[in-house]
């Protein structure tokens, strides 16, 4: 079966552009087949707009298990590896484990254009439903391990693209987001979803839970989709998020 893949123009800035390949691998979870969503599109292109300066204060000696970022529920991988390359960090691609070998395909498809941006990123599984459990298998330059996400060891940034879309999502992604994210002021989670009218409850009650949890929007927006490019809801929104207290 011939396989499809994708060029995806991700801006890193008002002039330059990256290009990210994505192939859609034959696997599924939960009945949804692996392809890339319009989230990841909107967030990946949204990257370079955000406060990058503070991210990218993020330093190597801060990120306890080298992962600067975090991607949840990354399906093909897309935001995740723009994420790297455009802030030249090392990104852990998560998502539930009959995905994994798709991400793992793109992680290896764009190699090369990690390298050149002094990025790099491995693939692994977090399932929502056990938020601090993370397992990555042995790869070809990766060891396979498994560790606990605590207080003290999560991750600086966090990236989640279309990750609501059941009643059960709101409290998942919550609790997953405020047991991964680090506890320190720099930290950030950036959350993309088309505003799909059957899910509008299911966003609400997401805010909710992130506020009652500590944590607070601090920057906010909505982005339209292109229709020629993309089959989805036009109107997304994006939503960065930072701990009250810090
Ligand atoms: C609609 S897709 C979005 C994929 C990708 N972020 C994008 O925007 O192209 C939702 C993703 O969330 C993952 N997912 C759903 N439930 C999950 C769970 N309990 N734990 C981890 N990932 C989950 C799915 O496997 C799927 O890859």
């Amino acid at each position: 079966m011939a396989l499809h893949t994708s060029t995806f123009m991700v801006r890193k800035s008002a002039t330059e552009q990256i290009s990210v390949s994505i192939v859609d691998m034959p696997c599924a979870a939960e009945g949804l087949s692996l392809t890339t969503w319009s989230s990841a599109g909107i967030l990946s292109n949204l990257l370079h707009k955000l406060e990058v300066g503070k991210i990218k204060a993020v330093q190597s000696d801060d990120v306890k298990d080298d992962f600067a970022i975090l991607e949840l529920g990354a399906g093909t991988g897309l935001s995740g590896l723009s994420a790297a390359a455009l802030w030249g960090q090392r990104a852990l691609l998560t998502d539930l484990p009959t995905i994994v070998p798709g991400i793992q395909a793109n992680v290896d498809l764009n190699a090369h254009v990690l390298r050149e941006h002094g990025a790099s990123a491995v693939s692994g599984t977090l399932d929502w439903t056990k938020p601090d459990m993370v397992s990555i298998p042995k790869s070809d330059n990766q060891r396979a391990r498994t560790f606990t996400v605590d207080e003290v060891n999560g991750f600086p940034i966090i990236l989640a693209a279309d990750t609501m879309y059941t009643e059960e999502h709101p409290v998942l992604l919550s609790q997953t987001i405020l047991r991964c994210l680090r506890r320190s002021p720099s930290a950030r989670a950036i959350v993309v979803y088309a505003m799909r009218v059957a899910y509008i409850d299911h966003m609400r009650e997401f805010w909710e839970l992130m506020e009652a949890g500590g944590l607070v929007a601090e920057q906010e927006g909505r982005e339209e989709i292109d229709l020629r490019e993309w089959d989805d809801e036009k109107l997304h929104e994006w939503s960065v998020w930072k701990w009250k207290d810090l």
